[in-house]
C-alpha cells in the first residue's frame, strides 16, 4: 500500500530530459513507485491531470540562515514550491559565529545579534532540526563570517595567524557537514582580504570535496579581472567555483554578459565553474555609499536610523529631506536598498546560459523586500519560460532542481526517480505566475497546487501543513 498516488501528471523529472505522463507513487520519505498505478493500491490519492509534477526547487542561493530557524514554516519559500534551500552565501553565515556587538555590514542582513547564536556549524544544525523547518537547508560557511570571528577589525588583511585560525574553524564546519565556502569580497568587510587569503582559505575545501561560492570582488567595469580571481582561487583549491548572482551591473557595464559568458566557457575547457541568477534586473543588498548614484534607481527597503523612510526612492528621500543624495544615504544608515542597476537583454542570456541556476538571493528580514524573495521560481516559469520561450519547461526546471543538486552534491534530491526522495511540486504550468511585485513585494505565487518535502504534503492552496518535515542536509 502506498501512502499517495499523483495520476495522470506530466512528470518533468529535473535532469532536462523531455516530459512524460505517468502515474507516481509516494511512501514514507521516497518515491515509490512511477509507472500506471491502480487507486486501489494507496491510502489517498490526487488528480494531476493537467499539471505538472517536478521535483522540489533548490533554492542555491539564499539568506534564510536564521530565518529557518525563527520562523520555520518558511512561507516565502514553499509558496513558490521551494523545498531545499542553501544557506550560508555571499560571505555571511550564521554560524560558526558569537559576536561581540551588532552584526557587522551585511552579516545584519540575515538577523540581529541575539539571532547569531552558533559558535560551530554542529550547534546551528542542531537548532535547524530542532525547528524542524517547511525546507531542507544545507549550509555554506561565510568568509566573512569566519573573519568577524577571529580578527578585531574586518578593515584589514588577515595576518598569517588569522587565516590559520580560520582554515581551523572552516575545517571543523567542513568536517561536521558544510557544503562549502562562500565569499563576499565586494563588501567592505571583505574586500580588504586579498586573493591570497581566500585561497589558502578554500585550500581546506578540497579534501572534504567542497565547493567555493562567491559574490565576486566587483561586478561593474572590472567585472573579467574580478572573475579570473574566482576562477582562480578554484583552479589553486582544485575545487568547483559558482559565480553568485552573476550579472554586470552599472549602466555604463550593460551587453557585457558577452563577453563574461565567453570567460565562463574558456574557464570551463580548464576547471569546473557555473553561476547562479535571479530573475530580475534590479539587485538589492544593504545600501552601500560606494554605489549611490544617480544614474539609477535606488529604493529603500529599510531604514535602521529612519524606518519611516523604507519603501521610497533614495531620490525622493533626499528631496524631502533637502540634502544631497550622499548625505540622505549616510542618515538612512544601517539600511537595506534596491539598485536598479541591470539590463534586461543581460539578464535573460545569463539566466539562458547553460550552466546557470537559479537562486533567488531572497533577503527574508527586509521591510520592503525585493519581490526576488516571493517570486523568483514561478518567475523563470511562468515569464521567462512561458510567455518569453527563453527556454523549454524541462531546461527550466532543470535549472532549478537536477542541475543544482548535482551540484551541490545532494543525493536523492533534484530528481523524480524511485527511490529519491519525495521533494515534490504540482503545479499548473498555463497559470504558474509570480505575484510580487517592487511596488508590492510580499505576495504568493500562483499556480502551486501542492508542495511535498520528503513525502510530507508540506504547502497547499496557500497554506503551510503543521506537520513540517525538512531536515538539515549534510555534504555527502
Ligand atoms: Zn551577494
Ligand atoms: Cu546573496
Amino acid at each position: 500500500m502506498f501512502d499517495t498516488i499523483i495520476k495522470n501528471v506530466t512528470i518533468i523529472d529535473g535532469t532536462g530530459a523531455a516530459p512524460f505522463t505517468a502515474d507516481i507513487a509516494i511512501t514514507g520519505q521516497k518515491i515509490a513507485r512511477i509507472g500506471a498505478i491502480d487507486t486501489a493500491e494507496a491510502m489517498q490519492w490526487v488528480e494531476g491531470e493537467g499539471l505538472a509534477l517536478a521535483p522540489g526547487f533548490i533554492d542555491i542561493h539564499t539568506h534564510d540562515d536564521t530565518n529557518v530557524i525563527r520562523f520555520p514554516e518558511c512561507l516565502p519559500k514553499v509558496s513558490q514550491g521551494v523545498t531545499t534551500v542553501i544557506v550560508g552565501n555571499c560571505g555571511i553565515s550564521a554560524s560558526p559565529a558569537v559576536l561581540a556587538g551588532d552584526p557587522p555590514d551585511p552579516m545584519n542582513l540575515l538577523g540581529e545579534r541575539k539571532d547569531f547564536v552558533y559558535p560551530t556549524l554542529a550547534s546551528y544544525i542542531e537548532a535547524v532540526n530542532d525547528a524542524q523547518p517547511a525546507v531542507n537547508v544545507g549550509a555554506l560557511i561565510g568568509h566573512t563570517t569566519l573573519r568577524n570571528q577571529v580578527m578585531d577589525d574586518l578593515l584589514r588583511t588577515a595576518t598569517p595567524h588569522e587565516i590559520i585560525a580560520m582554515q581551523a574553524l572552516l575545517d571543523r564546519a567542513m568536517s561536521e557537514g558544510a557544503l562549502g565556502l562562500s565569499s563576499g569580497l565586494a563588501y567592505a568587510s571583505a574586500k580588504q582580504a586579498n586573493a591570497e587569503e581566500v585561497m589558502q582559505l578554500a585550500e581546506v575545501l578540497a579534501a572534504h570535496n567542497g565547493i567555493y561560492t562567491t559574490h565576486m570582488r566587483t561586478e561593474f567595469d572590472a567585472i573579467l579581472e574580478a572573475m579570473e580571481e574566482a576562477f582562480a582561487t578554484g583552479r589553486h583549491a582544485k575545487v568547483p567555483v559558482v559565480i553568485s548572482h552573476l550579472k554586470c551591473a552599472g549602466a555604463g557595464n550593460w551587453g557585457r554578459t558577452v563577453e563574461v559568458l565567453d570567460a565562463m566557457e574558456t574557464a570551463n575547457q580548464h576547471q569546473d565553474v557555473s553561476c547562479d541568477c535571479y530573475p530580475y534586473s534590479a539587485s538589492s543588498s544593504t545600501l552601500d555609499l560606494s554605489q549611490v548614484t544617480d544614474e539609477i534607481d535606488i529604493f529603500i527597503t529599510w531604514s535602521k536610523a529612519k524606518p519611516e523612510f523604507a519603501g521610497q526612492l533614495l531620490a525622493d528621500i533626499a528631496d524631502q529631506m533637502g540634502i544631497p543624495l550622499m548625505e540622505a544615504a549616510k542618515a538612512l544608515q544601517p539600511a537595506g536598498a534596491v539598485y536598479h542597476c541591470m539590463d534586461e537583454e543581460d539578464v535573460k542570456r545569463v539566466l539562458t546560459y547553460r550552466r546557470t541556476m537559479v537562486g533567488s538571493d531572497g533577503l527574508p528580514n527586509d521591510t520592503h523586500p525585493h519581490p526576488r524573495l516571493w517570486g523568483t521560481f514561478p518567475k523563470v516559469l511562468g515569464h521567462y519560460c512561458r510567455d518569453h520561450a527563453l527556454f523549454s519547461l524541462s531546461e527550466a526546471v532543470h535549472k532549478m532542481t537536477g542541475m543544482s543538486a548535482k551540484r551541490f552534491n545532494l543525493l536523492g534530491r533534484g530528481e523524480i526517480k524511485e527511490g529519491a526522495f519525495a521533494d515534490l511540486v504540482l503545479f499548473n504550468p498555463d497559470t504558474i505566475k509570480d505575484t510580487a511585485t517592487f511596488e508590492n513585494p510580499i505576495s504568493l505565487a500562483e499556480g502551486i497546487e501542492q508542495v511535498y518535502v520528503n513525502g510530507q504534503l508540506t504547502y497547499q492552496q496557500g497554506s503551510v501543513s503543521e506537520k513540517r518535515s525538512g531536515i538539515f542536509l549534510k555534504r555527502q
